[in-house]
């Protein structure tokens, strides 16, 4: 299977630049799934059904959340009824919407998304570890099983959690990438068990900014300990940034990794 994922979705330029790139992104890498964190789809905090819809019509097939995920009230009710729109599965027992979702891919393939989250530097959820290992219990991996591929977007700010994560899946899961420090990380490779694994895939936004916000009023708040400005998403061209993973049917497990970076400021980066 041929699966793209692209990091955190930041405001109108990651959002003009995500749905202007994905049809072609498509086509030309012949993908079978692509997963999108949009948590900071709208106006940088949260995602409005709309801009949710507006990606899946771009070519998204599942589309992932975060923190941020409860900033647009109106997604409670979409969330409920679009089954492809996953927040961390490790929220309380009775929060809206579900953390794990079987998408349907070419081929008739199925493929499993779980979106967790972390603990280390966030908001205390339940345990990320466990809540993973039960989204997976009832699903094997590969040919005979359940499930074709099976991807985790680990939305967390120590990487030491994530690769925790990875290598606490290593074998059982196609993809372990993580999501939210809205910065790319140089670590991507398949683990000796066979999962593809980065700790942070970067944002979909401008980096001439401070994760994604305009970087003086984000800058102003570490030099004064006053609340400014509200902080609002850096408008300059977008880099998309993330990650192509192909992985072998009969087993599930990633064969390639490839680091996609386009437009924008960072050095540009293309899978073969
Ligand atoms: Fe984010
Ligand atoms: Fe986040």
């Amino acid at each position: 299977m041929r699966i793209l994922f692209l990091g955190d979705v930041v405001g109108r330029t990651g959002r003009d630049a995500v749905i202007a790139a994905l049809p072609g992104l498509r086509r030309d890498l012949a993908l079978d799934l692509v997963v999108v964190n949009a948590e900071n789809a709208s106006h940088g905090f949260g995602l409005a059904p709309e801009m949710a819809r507006a990606l899946f019509a771009a070519g998204a097939d599942c589309l992932t959340l975060g923190n941020h995920a409860w900033d647009r009230r109106e997604i409670i009710p979409y969330m409920e009824q679009e089954p492809r729109l996953l927040r961390p599965v490790n929220y309380p027992p009775g929060t809206p919407g579900r953390g794990a979702q079987v998408i349907e891919a070419p081929g008739g393939r199925r493929a499993l998304v779980i979106n967790a989250m972390g603990r280390l530097f966030m908001d205390a959820l339940d345990d990320p570890f466990r809540a993973v290992q039960q989204a997976l219990a009832a699903h094997r991996l590969g040919q005979g099983g359940t499930i074709a591929a099976a991807v985790l977007d680990f939305h967390a700010e120590a990487s030491s959690e994530k690769l925790a994560m990875g290598h606490s899946f290593d074998g059982r899961l196609s993809l372990v990438i993580g999501t939210h420090t809205h910065v790319p990380s140089a670590d991507h490779q398949v683990l000796p068990g066979g999962t593809a694994y980065m700790t942070d895939a970067g944002m979909c936004g401008d980096y001439d900014s401070v994760i994604g916000m305009e970087k003086g009023t984000a800058a102003l708040r570490f030099w004064k300990k006053v609340p400014g400005e509200r902080l609002a998403p850096a408008e300059g061209e977008a880099t998309i940034c993330g990650l192509f993973v192909e992985t072998d049917d009969a087993t599930g497990l990633a064969t390639r990794v490839a680091p996609l970076r386009q437009g924008g400021r960072l050095s540009q980066l293309m899978p073969a």
